[in-house]
């Protein structure tokens, strides 16, 4: 009986496999142009397994390296289940990033795209997702903005920092505090209290069945999170309905991300207006989401700065100098009033922060999926088919970055601007290019300058786990000291 079970399972697989590959050979015969070459794996699971082990090594790039070696730069693969073309190519991530809604759309797993809903920036396309995403720019880019988060991020980070010493603290709980709080701040103006307490708690639980098996149902790590999502929902819809009493009744000027959406969608929330329930649950949807790639990723630089500097002393001792250097400068103006520009501007800092990007893999890959058959630099990428753009491979090749796997901030001294260079695209490209980019810089400079002038620390042993996500095996235990002591 067992055996006869097991042979029916032996043919399934072998009918699927057989089934792919013949749906390949269609398609390179169809259009005369290839398909980049590639191996598509085992039935079913395809190349999935030694895609997550790389992932698990102290190596993550050797999945893409190996088969580099063998293939060239574009090579496809069978991953999580998806035909896809991976590309390690600077050239061809440039134009995947750059073509949007007509050619390629973002294709999230399931599970990611169940815990967003509908109406998601992260997934809407076309005119809709330009809008939004400009109106969030020009929010994010405003005087007023960023002379208010300045202090913010300022006060957020001496408090937090006024919590660590004397003891030893796991750097990347630490910092989460840091980074949700002024992420709440710039989404709805929420300061500290219960309702960020219940957010905090609610989203950890939420973001836990990002990458699970798509289940639904009770006890499942999916319904868990939805449920989590459910009671965000309930705050934010309460904290929305409060704003938007207040905005329809004046014109002050934008203080978060959601009076700039709600002011933006002001006729539509009229209450005569059919559509205005529709409208709002939209806006309370997209702050929950724009969560998800504020969150993690800056913590996570944040982390691995930390982890960065703790094993490069020279690195170290330069950045203190240059912080102490504006401290300086600013007691001898009498003033402790620091910009946004004032952190901006530390030219070492800056580098620090970019050669932490460069070798974190906050955001590893961007996953596509072609709408219609696209040929880049003589690659066909076929309608249907998922691509990757391996940011992290462009950002670890030996060919554009000397001495790859060292943590060295002067190179960018010789590197032209970050903003130009198609090999260093942490923040990602196109219309999609990350919008808390400058945010994300000022608040990791901030830090690092509270940091570095009123402690030291020193920190454990402890390595990069590269799969699902990037984190520190043991969260980063650092012992803590304020400087007069
Ligand atoms: C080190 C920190 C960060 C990194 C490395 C990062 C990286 C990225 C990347 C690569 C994308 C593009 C995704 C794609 O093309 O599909 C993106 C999009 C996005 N990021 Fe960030 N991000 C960071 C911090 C932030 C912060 C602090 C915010 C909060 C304001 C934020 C908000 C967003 C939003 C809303 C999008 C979606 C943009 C769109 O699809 O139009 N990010 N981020």
């Amino acid at each position: 009986m067992e055996y006869w079970v097991i042979g029916v399972g032996i043919i399934v697989l072998l009918m699927s496999w057989w089934w792919i590959v013949k749906k390949e050979s269609n398609i390179k015969v169809r259009k005369g142009i290839k398909i980049p070459k590639g191996n598509a794996g085992w039935p079913l699971v395809g190349e999935t397994l030694e895609f997550i082990a790389s992932g698990y090594s102290s190596h993550p790039v050797t999945f893409f390296e190996n088969r580099k070696s063998i293939y060239g730069n574009v090579f496809k693969s069978n991953i999580l289940g998806s035909n896809i073309i991976v590309s390690t190519d600077s050239e061809v991530n440039k134009v995947i990033l750059q073509n949007q809604g007509n050619t390629f759309v973002p294709a999230y797993p399931k599970s990611i795209r169940e815990l967003m809903g509908e109406h998601s920036i992260l997934e809407l396309n076309g005119n809709m997702h330009k809008k939004l995403h400009s109106l969030i720019l020009v929010f994010l880019k405003s005087p007023q903005f960023k002379a208010q988060i300045t202090r913010d991020i300022e006060q957020t980070v001496k408090q937090c920092l006024a919590s660590w010493t004397h003891k030893t603290i796991y750097v990347q709980d630490e910092v989460k505090k840091i980074t949700f709080t002024i992420l709440i701040k710039v989404l709805m103006s929420v300061g500290p209290g219960e309702d960020l307490e219940l957010l905090r708690t609610d989203f950890g639980e939420f973001i836990k069945g990002l990458i699970c098996l798509p289940i639904k149902f009770p006890g499942t790590r999916l319904y868990k999170s939805l449920k989590a999502k459910e009671r965000m929902m309930k705050i934010v819809r309460r904290i929305v309905d409060e704003r938007k009493k207040l905005m329809m009744n004046n014109n002050a000027e934008d203080q978060c991300i959601l009076d700039a959406l709600l002011r933006d969608n002001k006729g539509e929330l009229s209450s005569s207006n059919p559509s205005s329930s529709l409208a709002l649950e939209r806006i309370c949807q997209n702050i929950i989401v724009m969560m998800i790639p504020g969150e993690e990723t800056l913590a996570t630089a944040m982390t691995l700065a930390l982890k960065f500097l703790s094993d490069t002393p020279l690195v170290l001792t330069k950045l203190m100098e240059e912080h102490m250097e504006l401290k300086k400068l600013k007691a001898a103006g009498c003033s402790n009033d620091y910009t946004w520009t004032d952190y901006m501007a530390l030219p070492f800092t800056q580098n620090v922060i970019s050669e932490t990007l460069r070798m974190a893999h906050v955001v590893n890959g961007i996953w596509r999926k072609a709408l219609k058959d696209v040929e880049i630099k003589g690659y066909l990428i076929p309608k249907g088919w998922c691509v990757m753009a391996s940011l992290t491979s462009v950002h670890l090749d030996a060919n554009n970055y000397e001495n790859p796997f060292k943590f060295d901030p002067w190179r960018w001294e010789k590197i032209e601007a970050v903003t130009s260079n198609n090999c260093f695209t942490p923040f990602g490209g196109g219309q999609r290019l990350c919008p808390g980019l400058d945010l994300s810089r000022v608040e990791l400079s901030i830090f690092l300058h509270h940091l570095v002038t009123t402690h030291r620390w020193v920190a454990e042993r402890d390595e990069i786990i590269y799969f699902p996500i990037v984190k520190m095996k043991k969260k980063l235990p650092i012992r803590v000291q304020p400087i007069n002591a």
